[in-house]
This record gives structure tokens, sequence and C-alpha cells, in this order.
């Protein structure tokens, strides 16, 4: 990864974003860290609801955060769960990330030496597009 941060140093910025996690119902506590073209990070943790369904994943509060900043293209996600193994992101946040960069590097592991990689085109192949 030809970047000011390396892949290490985004993990550990997963692992640190996910204390800032909200997740009372699951206690499941997921931290993620984006790295976007310009090489900027966005830090993202999971936000439960007590209304389940409208929890929103750590992966896409770091990338909504970015996209609303105007970035449109990303290089890595590394995320880290807190109790699990490795966390690697859930099919909707695998179509979401999808949408912008199909090559981004997917980053996790059950901590920073012993991480394993994966890009976006492998854990979601056949990814959807609104053809027009
Ligand atoms: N979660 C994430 O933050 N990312 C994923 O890719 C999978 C699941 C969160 C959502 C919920 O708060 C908790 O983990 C348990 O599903």
């Amino acid at each position: 990864m030809n970047s000011i941060v390396n892949e290490k140093e985004l993990f550990l910025l997963a692992k640190e974003a996910s204390q800032h996690a909200w997740a009372p119902y699951s206690g499941f506590k997921v931290g993620a860290a984006l790295l976007t073209d310009s090489g900027e990070v966005y830090q993202g943790a999971n936000i439960e609801n007590a209304s389940y369904g409208a929890t929103i994943c750590a992966e896409r509060t770091a990338m909504v955060k970015a996209l609303y900043d105007g970035h449109r293209s990303f290089s890595a996600l590394a995320i880290y769960s807190q109790g699990a193994s490795s966390a690697w992101p859930c099919g909707i946040c695998r179509q979401f990330i999808f949408e912008f960069s199909e090559k981004a590097r997917i980053i996790t592991g059950p901590d920073e030496d012993h991480l394993e990689f994966l890009n976006v085109d492998e854990l979601l192949p056949y990814g959807f597009r609104l053809k027009k």
C-alpha cells in the first residue's frame, strides 16, 4: 500500500475507532478506518438503535463521513471488532463500498500482527450496478 499510513497503522486506527461505538444491544463494538485515494483517513464505529434495524455499521459510518466531505474513491478499509477474530464487512457494507471502489483493499484480523486482506471484488463478485 503506497500511502502515508500502512495497513497496520490503518488497522490500529480502526481499533481506536471501536471505542466510539454505541452498541448497548449487541455488545459487539466495531471500528473502521477508511483510506481515501488522496491519503486521508476517516474513522467510524457502529451506531446501534433500539429498533435494531436502524443500526449503522462501522464501515458505513466511516464511508458516509468521507462521502459527505466529497471523497469518491477509496484505497483501503480496515475493520476491527472487539472480541471477534476477524470482522469482514456485512453484505450491505460490501455493496456500499463496491459503488465507489471495487478494488479497495479490505483489512481485518484479530490483531495488528495477524492481518488478513481481500479486495472488495473478491468479497462481492458481480456486485450490483445500476445500468442506465
Ligand atoms: N456490524 C458492523 O459494524 N459491521 C459489520 O460489517 C457487521 C456488523 C455491527 C452492527 C451491529 O451493531 C453489531 O455489529 C452486531 O451486528
